[in-house]
């Protein structure tokens, strides 16, 4: 079955007060309004204070969270147990985010450890992959990712792997206004389904979908998204505007529309 376009909304640390979010809520959706959206879904990824807030969202919107902790229970000050999550209807979360690996210290083996612990607890959990400026300039980007897959997938069965959503975020192109061209990325993308071929098998491998993420919006979607062989995005800044969200399902669906 045809995998549908994912877009994930990444709100971060922002929409400050209950009002931010009502008002938010609010234009999403009027933006929405009348917009039949037949071919994507969206994930709403907003601190998890307001996730309640999130209830009520046009259709083919769903809820993530952008952080779990990986033990159910117990004396765990200030983390959110994957059961919390899905007891309260949350489907999605967002694991390894290079700024949790930067300001939280996670590592390959934390994310490792959520990654496992959000599958047994039955949530989607979108798994942050990317190299630094650095590895970049030394060439290393294809091992550094390597490394990362490796950590996320070791000691997953295949149907638990097909439940992985991949996130690639190169670190320099969050919040830089710099992307990688749709030729890298597509390196990138087959760098990661042959990773899942050889450890896992084709089908299981095509079943995985794969996200680009950093610096995204409308105005060269197609370039980093599906020109590139990505089967969506993960958004930051510009998804703290509802019309963009919009605008981005939009230009989907007129592409979907040209080719079909
Ligand atoms: P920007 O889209 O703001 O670059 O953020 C990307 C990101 O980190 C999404 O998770």
């Amino acid at each position: 079955m045809k995998k549908p376009f994912l877009l994930v909304a990444n709100l971060k640390m922002n929409l400050l007060s209950r009002d931010e979010v009502k008002q938010y809520l609010q234009v999403l959706h009027r933006e929405s309004e009348g917009k039949r959206i037949t071919q994507a879904e969206v994930i709403m990824c907003p601190p998890i204070l307001w996730l309640n807030e999130f209830n009520h969202l046009p259709e083919a919107f769903h809820k993530g969270a952008q952080n779990v902790f990986w033990e159910k229970s117990g004396s765990y000050t200030g983390e959110i147990s994957p059961v919390m999550l899905k007891n309260d209807g949350i489907e999605y979360v967002l694991i390894g985010h290079s700024e949790r690996r930067l300001y939280a210290g996670e590592t390959n083996d934390i994310v490792r450890t959520k990654t496992h612990s959000a599958l047994k607890n039955l949530l989607m959990p979108i798994v942050c992959i990317g190299e630094s400026e650095e590895e970049r300039r030394r060439g290393m980007t294809h091992s550094a990712l390597e490394i990362q897959l490796e950590g996320i997938f070791s000691g997953l069965s295949k149907l638990q792997a097909e439940k992985v959503i991949i996130a690639y975020e190169p670190r320099w192109a969050i919040g830089s206004d710099r992307t990688p061209t749709t030729e890298e990325i597509r390196e990138v993308k087959n760098l990661i389904q042959n990773y899942l071929t050889k450890h896992l098998d084709e089908g299981t491998a095509e079943r995985i979908r794969v996200l680009y993420g950093g610096s995204v919006k409308s105005a060269y979607l197609g370039a980093v998204s599906w020109e590139a062989g990505m089967d969506g995005v993960l958004v930051g800044r510009e998804s703290l505007f509802p019309y963009e969200i919009v605008k981005m399902l939009g230009l989907y669906e007129q592409y979907q529309l040209a080719i079909s």
